[in-house]
């Protein structure tokens, strides 16, 4: 009896993704320098601990209502007010859900079916295409590539008039996991004014919205609200990728219908981690700024090294990422860069065809590392530029 044979087929297309196998296969080397995961390396605040460990203590260990306590949806809804200028009403339109990885499978599994098509911009992060396709429907990518991974309205415009009313939905993440690229206000008002035209679902992931360094975060709730279901969570902006807290945002007709596969995907997320996320949005509001700072002079410095090793690397105004073109004259095939590169140097960085195909040639560097730390990778990528041009 072989029930391998009998599970659902669409399980058959999709893999665990490549940047865990990948930091799997060199996980063992000698010293190896891991640039691979996209984890903060601070740890939580400790005021965002002692919320939690007064949470235990005061028994809060039962399920809450699926769409979480009280006083998270309020803490939330108050931060994105604050923060970026979007209104919602924290007893109708707001979720907490296990991370924003299951607020976008609570939200892709809700609104596709069979043969829906759904737009995203390439490159991207890999953890909206495998839901996709359990949903047996369609994803259609919009090479980014000629213009420095920006989404333009004229690429949008162009592939729903190619896709049409199959399109169900489009994604946008920004900034960008894996380039870094984020858009101003000027340029997320032009994509919604495109959108708004089309009865699609607009799912923006902008869990790295607190990690922006040059403008200000600019939603697109802000301009078209009653066709967008906006993701944030906490996982980026106060190191808290344990504790699984993300929040789905949007009108109340739409999260009516995405409780329902909420509720039976996960119930309801973590108590103690919900009291933990009401003192990280609400004392914890500008909890990020310290780490950006960090993170900023990170950016600088490996944009800068890379660059001088023959890298072509757009310069990334957010999240913690350098998507860096490998350059002429050395292996394009990333997987196999960014194997010799671990087996000689010991230092990981993950290949860019981890993010789709448009993304092969490329390699993604997490500078979410002590500045030690990408001192020495630095060194070791420079060495084998060194030895293998
Ligand atoms: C773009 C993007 N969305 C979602 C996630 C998942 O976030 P969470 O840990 O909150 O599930 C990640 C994590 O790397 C990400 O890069």
């Amino acid at each position: 009896m072989d029930l391998t044979k009998r599970f659902n087929k669409q399980v058959d297309k999709i893999a665990v993704s490549m940047i865990r196998q990948f930091d799997e296969r060199v996980t063992n080397i000698d010293g190896i320098i891991k640039l691979t995961l996209g984890e903060p390396d601070f740890n939580t605040p400790e005021h965002v601990k002692t919320a939690a460990h007064d949470a235990i203590n005061q028994n809060f260990s039962h399920y809450s209502g699926m769409s979480g306590l009280t006083d998270v949806r309020e803490a939330a809804t108050f931060f994105m007010k604050e923060k970026y200028g979007v209104s919602y009403q924290p007893t109708s339109e707001v979720l907490v859900t296990v991370g924003a990885t299951e607020a976008i499978s609570a939200s892709l599994l809700s609104i596709l079916e069979p043969g829906d098509k759904v737009l995203m911009p390439a490159p991207i992060y890999p953890g909206y295409e495998p839901v996709i396709t359990l949903a047996q429907a369609e994803p259609v990518y919009i090479d980014t590539r000629s213009n420095h991974f920006v989404l333009t309205p004229e690429m949008i415009e162009a592939a729903m008039v190619q896709h049409g009313e199959k399109v169900k939905a489009i994604i946008l993440n920004y900034p960008s996991n894996p380039t870094g690229v984020t858009y101003n206000r000027e340029e997320v008002k032009a994509i919604a004014d495109v959108l708004k035209n089309y009865s699609i679902f607009v799912i923006s992931d902008e869990i790295y919205s607190e990690l922006t360094y040059d403008d200000q975060h600019v939603s697109i709730a802000e301009f078209i609200p009653e066709q967008t279901i906006l993701i944030n969570g906490l996982s980026k902006s106060h190191a808290m990728t344990g504790w699984r807290i993300g929040f789905i945002f949007g009108p109340e007709k739409l999260i009516a219908e995405i409780i329902k596969v909420h509720q039976y995907l996960v119930t309801a997320a973590s108590t103690i981690s919900q009291k933990a996320a009401v003192r990280a949005l609400v004392e914890g509001m500008n909890d990020a700024s310290v780490m950006k700072e960090e993170y900023r002079e990170r950016r600088d410095f490996v944009y800068e090294q890379m660059t001088s090793f023959g890298f072509d690397v757009a310069r990334p105004n957010g999240a913690f990422y350098i998507f860096a073109k490998i350059p002429a004259g050395f292996e394009q095939d990333s997987m196999k860069f960014c194997v010799d590169l671990a087996q000689q140097e010991a230092v990981a960085i993950i290949p860019g065809v981890a993010f789709g195909k448009e993304a092969e040639g490329y390699v993604r560097i997490s500078y979410a590392a002590s500045l030690d730390t990408l001192k020495e990778a630095m060194t070791r990528i420079g060495n084998y530029m060194k030895s293998n041009s």
